[in-house]
């Protein structure tokens, strides 16, 4: 029987379609700025994003740090969740490439900032203080259950930010599951942001690779910044015809991502021995408690991966369930029974 692997979307292998264009793609030098698969990439996601222009980079890391650098300059301050992917799992680059001064803000459970938290925190001239440059956010956010940040939240935030001259960043690790989650066009959520970042190597499936998207100055800067990091690539168009790929054919299927993550929720919910709040769960990204005396959350992980099913336990007896398209409702359904078994 084949694992199943709820650790994250990350896993996903690329389609089969993806492995074909791959070895078919025309590449060129991209360092030169000669690679037509990559201007095909970057122009489509320019447009399905509603920015000027957009770049290809490595990873959504590298994506992340280059859009803050070119924000801000050393000793600038920036606004973020106290659970961004941002603070907490980058590896603190923005301080340690950049010299950017991190204040954290709590995200609230629906992975929102408050806008009066946000107004708050935004620093005065005095001369003790760094000056606040630009407020970053997370959307869908992934350590709050994965939750999409509505439309009328981001134009909030925007409204803040703008009118005591910050600029925004979005994390838009999995903008897509947002967008669909909400129903909207993807462009109705961006045009609140002066950048983002979007992954195609998550539910999208891509092998490899992320975008930067903004206006043109800032694409320029981010893109000399991306060579700065080692983030060049040559060939990059064979990386970039699965990029394309993930773009055109993967997004509407992460509703079925979706579906499948409440499915299981609601399966949990049901389950003695674990507690979920299904209705948290709006897109891929689920956490539930382990509430058991004899059962370790080690105990448990290695119980399931003798079911061959795999999770992440993020924090001491908690779990992060991951769907995406090489998990379906039958898998599901196998992991559900396991869960009963087990406890
Ligand atoms: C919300 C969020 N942002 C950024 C990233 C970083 O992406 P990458 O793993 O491509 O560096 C991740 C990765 O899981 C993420 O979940």
């Amino acid at each position: 029987m084949p694992m199943i692997d709820l650790r994250s979307d990350t896993v996903t292998q690329p389609t089969s379609a993806m492995r074909e264009a791959m070895a078919k793609a025309v590449v060129g030098d991209d360092v030169l700025d000669e690679d037509p698969t990559v201007h095909v990439l970057q122009d489509l996601a320019a447009d399905m994003l509603g920015k000027e222009s957009a770049l290809f980079v490595p990873s959504g890391t590298m994506g992340n740090l280059i859009s803050v650098l070119a924000h801000c300059g050393r000793g600038d301050e920036i606004l973020l969740g106290d659970r961004s992917h941002i603070f907490l799992n980058e590896v603190g680059g923005v301080s340690a490439f950049g010299g950017v001064h991190p204040r954290t803000l709590p995200n609230e459970p629906d992975g929102t900032l408050a806008t009066e938290k946000i107004e708050q925190s935004i620093r005065s001239s005095d001369l003790h203080y760094p000056p606040t440059r630009l407020l970053c956010l997370e959307n869908t956010h992934n350590y709050c259950n994965g939750a999409p940040l509505s439309v009328e939240y981001m134009a909030e935030a925007e409204s803040v930010a703008r009118s005591n001259g910050l600029s925004v960043h979005l994390d838009g690790a999995r903008l897509f599951n947002a967008s669909v989650a909400l129903g909207v066009d993807v462009r109705d959520i961006t045009r609140h942001v002066d950048s983002l970042v979007v992954c195609l190597s998550k539910g999208l499936s891509a092998p490899v690779g992320s975008l930067v998207a903004g206006a043109n100055d800032f694409i320029n800067q981010a893109r000399k910044l991306r060579k700065m990091a080692g983030g060049g690539m040559r060939q990059a168009g064979h990386m970039a015809a699965a990029g394309l790929l993930a773009l055109k054919e993967q997004v509407e299927s992460l509703s079925e991502d979706h579906a499948n993550a409440k499915m299981l929720a609601d399966g949990i919910a049901a389950t003695p021995g674990l507690s979920i709040d299904p209705q948290l769960v709006k897109t891929n990204i689920l956490f539930f408690k382990l509430d058991h005396a004899q059962l370790t959350g080690e105990k448990f992980v290695q119980q399931l991966k003798q079911e061959d099913i795999l999770i992440l336990e993020i924090e001491p007896g908690i779990f992060r369930a991951v769907t995406h398209r090489q998990v379906s409702a039958d898998m599901i359904t196998r992991t559900l029974e396991a869960l009963q078994k087990i406890l």
